[in-house]
C-alpha cells in the first residue's frame, strides 16, 4: 500500500542556481512515486477503491505536472538548446519531450476527471477503460521520466552555466509562489 504522507510533495524553501537541477531530479522521483500510487488504484479496480488515495493522485497531478512541464518548456529545454546551438539531435529530442507533455497531459485531465469520480464513490461505467487510461498515464510518464533521467539532465549538467541556472531556480521560485503550498489531501468522507 502506497505511503500516502510519502506521496505529499515536500520542497526545499529557497531554490538556488546550486539546488535547481537537483529540484527538477526531485520532482521527477515524486512524479515516480505518484505513478506507484496510479498503479496500485488501476490495481485496486473495480471494487477494491481507497478513496483517499484517489483524492490525493488527483491533486497531485493538477498541482504537479503541467507546472513542471511548463518548468521544462519555458525554461529549462530553450537554455539548453541555446547552449547546445546547432544541435539537431537535441533539437529533435526536446521537440519529442515536449510533444509527450501535451499527450501526458491530455491524460491527466482525463485521469484527474475519473479519480475525482472514484474518490467520491461513484464508479467507471467501463472498468476497462479507466484501467487502460491510468495504465497509459503512468506507463508513459515513468518512460518520459527515465528518458530525462538518463539523457536530458545529464547534458542540462554539462552545458547549464550560472545565469542558466539562476534563471531556472527563479521560475521555480516564481511557481512556487504562484501556486501556492500544495492543498492536503484529505479522504472525501
Ligand atoms: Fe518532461
Ligand atoms: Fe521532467
Amino acid at each position: 500500500m502506497a505511503d500516502l504522507d510519502n506521496i505529499l510533495q515536500t520542497e526545499p524553501a529557497v531554490v538556488t542556481a546550486f539546488s535547481a537541477l537537483t529540484y527538477v531530479a526531485n520532482d521527477h522521483e515524486q512524479h515516480l512515486r505518484l505513478c506507484d500510487l496510479l498503479e496500485e488504484i488501476a490495481d485496486s479496480l473495480p471494487d477494491r477503491i481507497d478513496q483517499r488515495q484517489c483524492v490525493c493522485a488527483a491533486t497531485a497531478l493538477k498541482y504537479r505536472i503541467n507546472a513542471h512541464h511548463q518548468l521544462e518548456e519555458d525554461v529549462l529545454f530553450p537554455r539548453m538548446l541555446a547552449r547546445a546551438a546547432g544541435d539537431a539531435e537535441l533539437q529533435r529530442v526536446l521537440q519529442r519531450l515536449a510533444d509527450e507533455h501535451l499527450t501526458d497531459e491530455g491524460h491527466c485531465d482525463e485521469a484527474i476527471e475519473l479519480l475525482s469520480k472514484l474518490s467520491r464513490g461513484i464508479a467507471p461505467p467501463n472498468v476497462e477503460a479507466a484501467g487502460y487510461l491510468l495504465r497509459g498515464l503512468f506507463e508513459g510518464l515513468r518512460r518520459h521520466i527515465a528518458f530525462e533521467n538518463d539523457h536530458v539532465l545529464p547534458i542540462a549538467h554539462q552545458v547549464l552555466e550560472e545565469d542558466d541556472l539562476e534563471a531556472l531556480a527563479a521560475q521555480i521560485r516564481k511557481s512556487q509562489k504562484d501556486r501556492g503550498p500544495e492543498p492536503a489531501c484529505r479522504s472525501p468522507h
